[in-house]
């Protein structure tokens, strides 16, 4: 038989009432009632209901398909009916039914808990839900990389496998690296600090690391990192082009995924109104005492966590900046500022809705005396840092960069409860399966 595979969205339309058509697919749904079975079938791009009529093919396939289980694959070709019962108001009544691979007691009967779905979660990934996630996840990636290569930024390749710690010992998972021990990238920052020196402005995409003990809703042990560093660029140079990639990514998904974001029920207020990069900025101290306001017990000097994160997000209505942290809650590198040598020129990027962190980034401390010491200071040794100490003792820059969390980003915008529905294999403390 030689037929024209279509996709169930492209045929969903008035266009092709009364036209033969043929999709492929696997069985979403199905019943049987007298000589008729009504099976709803489902492809990457939707559902739709095919009336399997015994009178048109005959008694064997309505038993076979009473038999079948959910998520057999098939294929079928018919006359495409104007159907106000059935879901998106078309069938198709076939005269072609084909059982392609069959099923028998598909694992996922809709009733299961959290822990046997994350056992079965190679199966799972045909849900509707996480299909539509993964679909703005798709356009999160795709937005990213194009803000980037319009806006004239390097894409570099940066090495997972690395010999020291960039966010701190405690989140490392070491790897035995022939006779040594290696650790994976937690994040390309140093790296990218390097490639400064020759392509000036530059952006990877890559896996980052972190073996965080505790399991929250918002830590994976594997996530992708979208990081940019820049030569030249200040603190507020760099949080300017944050705002305007979120401002833009969010954009896109707002362009490109209307249909994922209303079957995710997304409330869209919010969203529009970030499309505009105009994201507030408070300091750590505003944030410190506007949480002292709200009753929190907090002092200057402490970290904030997600519930601070939290209770902070109910002042905004898009993503805002909190800068200028005291630096011994921050990284090594980041650049002392210098009128308040208590902070750094740190910044994080907030999502609002009780969101919280999603970019992290800062200025770069560039001289060598200054960063030999935070080394030291923060309880590294600096002979591990030997090449990234050289970058400041050939030509130093001003220069500055940042981290995005992609799964951080798209739980947000997807409105997600937990970070793990933002990829596909969710690794985190107790999970490696599948
Ligand atoms: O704030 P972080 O730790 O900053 C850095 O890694 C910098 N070296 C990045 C840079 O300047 N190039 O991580 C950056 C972002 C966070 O804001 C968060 O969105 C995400 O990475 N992130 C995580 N996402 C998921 N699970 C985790 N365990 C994460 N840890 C950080
Ligand atoms: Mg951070």
């Amino acid at each position: 038989m030689v037929a024209e595979w279509k996709h169930i969205e492209d045929i969903m339309s008035e266009e092709y009432v009364g036209k033969r058509v043929c999709i492929r697919g696997w069985i979403y749904r199905k019943s049987v009632v007298g000589g008729k079975a009504f099976v709803r079938v489902r492809d990457s791009t939707g559902v739709i209901q095919v009336v399997v009529d015994r009178e048109v093919l005959g008694d064997e396939i309505v038993k076979t398909l009473k038999d079948m289980g959910l998520e057999a694959s098939v294929k079928t070709c018919g006359i495409l009916v104007k159907q106000p019962r059935a879901p998106g108001g078309y069938e198709i009544h076939t005269d072609y039914f084909e059982i392609v691979g069959t099923s028998r007691d598909f694992p996922i009967k809709g009733n299961e808990g959290i822990e046997y779905l994350l056992d079965h979660r190679h199966l799972w990934l045909r849900s509707r839900r996480l299909t539509e996630i993964m679909k703005i996840k798709h356009t999160v990636l795709k937005a990213g990389r194009d803000y980037f290569i319009e806006n004239n930024w390097w894409e570099v390749t940066p090495p997972i496998l690395t010999a020291s710690a960039v966010e701190g010992g405690a989140t490392l998972f070491p790897v035995k690296y022939f006779d040594k021990t290696a650790y994976l990238s937690q994040s390309a920052q140093l790296y990218l600090e390097v490639l400064i020196y020759s392509l000036e402005k530059v952006w990877s995409l890559t896996p980052s690391f972190r073996a965080e003990k505790s399991r929250t809703r918002r830590h994976l042990a594997e996530y992708w990192h979208l990081e940019a560093e820049a030569a030249w660029y200040n603190m507020e140079d760099m949080m300017k082009v944050t705002a305007e990639l979120v401002a833009y990514i969010v954009d896109k998904v707002l362009e490109s995924n209307r249909r994922q974001l209303e079957f995710l029920g997304r409330k869209l207020d919010v969203l529009k109104r970030s499309r505009e990069p105009n994201y507030p900025a408070i300091k750590y101290d505003e944030a410190i005492s506007i949480l002292q306001k709200k009753g929190v017990n907090i002092e200057w000097g402490d970290d904030l966590g997600a519930d601070e994160e939290r209770i902070l997000t109910q002042e905004f209505e898009t993503p805002f900046f909190i800068t200028h942290f005291p630096k011994d809650i921050k990284s090594f590198y980041m650049k002392m500022d210098a009128n308040d040598p208590r902070v750094v020129l740190g910044f994080d990027l907030l999502a609002p809705e009780g969101y919280g962190e999603i970019i992290g980034g800062s200025e770069r401390e560039d001289n060598y005396e200054v960063l030999y010491q935070r080394i030291i200071e923060q309880g590294y040794d600096p002979s591990n840092y030997k090449w990234y100490l050289d970058l400041r003792k050939y030509g130093s820059v001003p220069h500055s960069g940042f981290g995005l969390g992609i799964e951080r980003l798209v739980m947000w915008i997807a409105g997600l409860d937990h970070i793990r529905d933002a990829i596909p294999f969710p690794r985190y403390r107790g999970r490696i399966y599948p």
